[in-house]
């Protein structure tokens, strides 16, 4: 288990900082009465973030580190930070894992981009492999178009030697049995008829329903200033077979400009995409926007096209944005709980505490 790395790592950082307050905010991520911003201060290059915060979250942080503090490109530590989350079999939103299709397929999407040399890959709809994200690497260098999808990336994939896996696991598969029985009274999905309402559904029937759109992004700085970034998921959970999201549409999912920074969504792709968000995201920074602003700002932006057609619409999304500079910011678009970002640079592991674009509660 990564814990016990993570939690060693967390102490010595801490310790080696030599402050009892910066301790007590890293553990304590709620605790602290400094605002988001006045923690994103804590900038600086080389540097790595992910929107995911759990136990694997940090681990792939230390992988990703291990590459920018030894002078290793941003492109590289990426690659291996995403690679590690995606092996997760715990994580049901990206790769091994992953909720699967309606039809109970697993089809994952993922891009990369390399500020360094103004390149793209991505991968759609890509069953059977369990790093998208490395071929999506292999779309980029190794040929000259930006994205494949479903058998064309597949037979490419095993062309450069990946072997084929099944990536339902039983937690998986469970969840998306118990999905197709329980999500509509109005087809043959379930007990018969005259025994309905006699079987326990079991107790988490809502989160077993619930449709979900996790994601991983993963955005770092090198030692030398170039920019990468990569974003992976196995999508909408129980979409229609060949459902593509945000996350392989390079502008959408992820954005990356070496001048600038990067900048990567997770949540409802179908608004990602409309908004071209990770590119307004990165724009915004261009324009002198701190990444925490610019997030914040592409909420507003997308929420404001909606209310300008006369709706009252919030779509679920969290971005995470860099700057060049090591600069980092997250926001969601509402919720009860701050969104978090795991940050890593030579202040150690953060977990960051980003905005809630709109309070509704
Ligand atoms: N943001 C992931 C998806 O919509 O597929």
């Amino acid at each position: 288990m990564p814990s016990g790395i993570t939690r060693r790592l967390f102490f010595q950082q801490s310790f080696l900082a030599g402050a009892g307050a910066l301790l007590w905010q890293r553990l304590n991520p709620f605790a602290s009465g400094g605002s988001a911003s006045r923690r994103a201060r804590q900038a600086g290059t080389p540097i790595i973030i992910t929107s995911k915060t759990n136990e694997t979250g940090q681990k792939a942080m230390e992988l990703g580190w291990e590459i920018l503090s030894a002078g290793g490109s941003a492109l590289d530590a990426v690659e291996k930070a995403t690679n590690y989350i995606e092996q997760d079999p715990e994580d049901t939103s990206v790769g091994y894992g992953g909720l699967p299709n309606e039809r109970g397929v697993v089809q994952l999407d993922a891009s990369i981009m390399d500020g360094k040399t103004y390149s793209a890959g991505s991968v759609a709809s890509l069953e059977n492999i369990m790093y998208p994200s490395s071929v999506a690497r292999l779309v980029m260098e190794r040929t000259d178009h930006v994205m494949l999808v479903g058998p064309g990336a597949l037979e490419f994939a095993k062309s450069w030697g990946f072997e084929e896996e099944n990536l339902l696991t039983e937690k998986a598969r469970e969840r998306w049995l118990m999905w197709r029985e329980a999500h509509s009274d109005r087809d043959d999905w379930g007990p018969p008829d005259h025994l309905k309402g006699r079987e326990e559904q079991g107790a988490s029937l809502d989160e077993q329903l619930a449709y979900t759109y996790g994601t991983v992004n993963v955005l770092a700085v090198d030692a030398a200033g170039d920019v990468a970034g990569i974003t992976s998921t196995s999508g909408l959970s129980y979409k229609i077979p060949g459902r593509i999201g945000d996350s392989p549409i390079i502008g959408a999912g992820l954005y990356v400009d070496n001048d600038v920074g990067a900048a990567g969504a997770t949540g409802r792709g179908e608004d990602v995409i409309k908004s071209c968000a990770g590119y307004y995201i990165v724009m915004r920074m261009k324009e002198g926007r701190t990444p925490q602003q610019a997030c914040e700002d592409a909420l507003h932006m997308i929420a404001g096209r909606y209310r300008a057609v006369g709706l009252d619409f919030l779509p679920g999304e969290k971005f995470v944005a860099i700057s060049k500079d090591g600069e980092y910011g997250c926001c969601t678009t509402t919720g009860s709980r701050q969104p978090r970002m795991s940050v890593m640079n030579e202040a150690g592991l953060n977990i960051y505490s980003g905005s809630i674009a709109f309070q509704t509660e």
